[in-house]
């Protein structure tokens, strides 16, 4: 049973070892607490879109005085999908809706510092997933404002 245990720990510490390598400090970091993460009742903006991978990113915005005061994301995807849809819902907060429009994919690869080249498009998925998510609360604005 030791031995099983201290193989299943040594097991453990490659995988956190590789995934380290992979998405550097920050990023690992926020994959082991993915901050931001689930899905929101109430939100004023929100999108869900599918990347040529097939993983499905969703982004939840909810705005206060024109400004995001919440956000969060679900996703099916991989890891890095996991980082960089936590990173965008941080650049998100306290923004206005010009400032969401600048989260483009190299912002959210800024954010996280790094992302293993075969997983760049998981940054471009939440950064157009934003995107989505501000164009929906926009529209809606719009037909407040015309109403
Ligand atoms: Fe599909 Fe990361 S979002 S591999």
């Amino acid at each position: 049973m030791g031995n099983l245990d201290d193989y299943l720990d040594k097991l453990q510490d490659d995988i956190f070892e590789d995934a380290r390598q992979a998405l550097g400090d920050r990023g690992f970091d926020r994959w082991r607490n993915p901050k931001f993460n689930g899905k929101m009742a109430d939100a004023d903006g929100q999108a869900c879109l599918t990347g040529e991978c097939g993983d499905t990113m969703e982004i939840f915005l909810k705005f206060k005085n024109d400004r995001v005061c919440r956000a969060s994301y679900f996703t099916d995807g991989c890891a890095s999908s996991n980082v960089a849809g936590s990173f965008a819902c941080e650049l998100s907060m306290g923004r206005d809706p010009d400032q969401v429009a600048d989260i483009s994919q190299n912002a959210v690869l800024n954010a996280i510092g790094r992302l293993p080249e075969s997983d760049m498009h998981c940054a471009s998925l939440a950064s157009r997933t934003v995107q989505e998510a501000l164009s929906e609360y926009m529209s809606k604005q719009i037909k407040i404002n015309n109403e």
